[in-house]
């Protein structure tokens, strides 16, 4: 079965800078809780609110995947919107 979420290969970069997350890559399976620990600058928010799309509109994703259950498109929103609300919960975005 394909993990609720799953964030593969993910880099990031604002504007014609270097990539400021590269090539990130992990999974939560239903249920299960993920920290995201780092030194501040590494990334940590970047990367959650890339998986969340409220990146700064100055940010591109430009290699990887964030897919919900399995979808990068279409998403199925009702789940969309409880993995949005349970990551939001867990994640003070600054
Ligand atoms: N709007 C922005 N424009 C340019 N660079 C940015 C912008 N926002 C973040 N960055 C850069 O992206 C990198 C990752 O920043 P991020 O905020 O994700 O780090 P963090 O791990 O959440 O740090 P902290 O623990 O301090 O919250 C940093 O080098 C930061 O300078
Ligand atoms: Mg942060």
């Amino acid at each position: 079965m394909a993990p609720l979420l799953s964030v593969k290969n993910l880099s990031i970069g604002f504007g014609k800078g270097d990539d400021v997350v590269r090539g990130v890559s992990f999974d939560v399976a239903a249920g299960e809780t993920l920290a995201l620990v780092g030194e501040s600058g590494s990334g940590k928010t970047v990367t959650c609110r890339a998986v969340l799309r409220i990146l700064p509109k100055a940010a591109q994703i430009r290699s990887g995947s964030v897919l919900l259950q399995g979808a990068s498109g279409g998403l199925i929103w009702r789940h969309w919107e409880s993995a949005r609300c349970a990551i939001c919960a867990a994640i003070r975005l600054r």
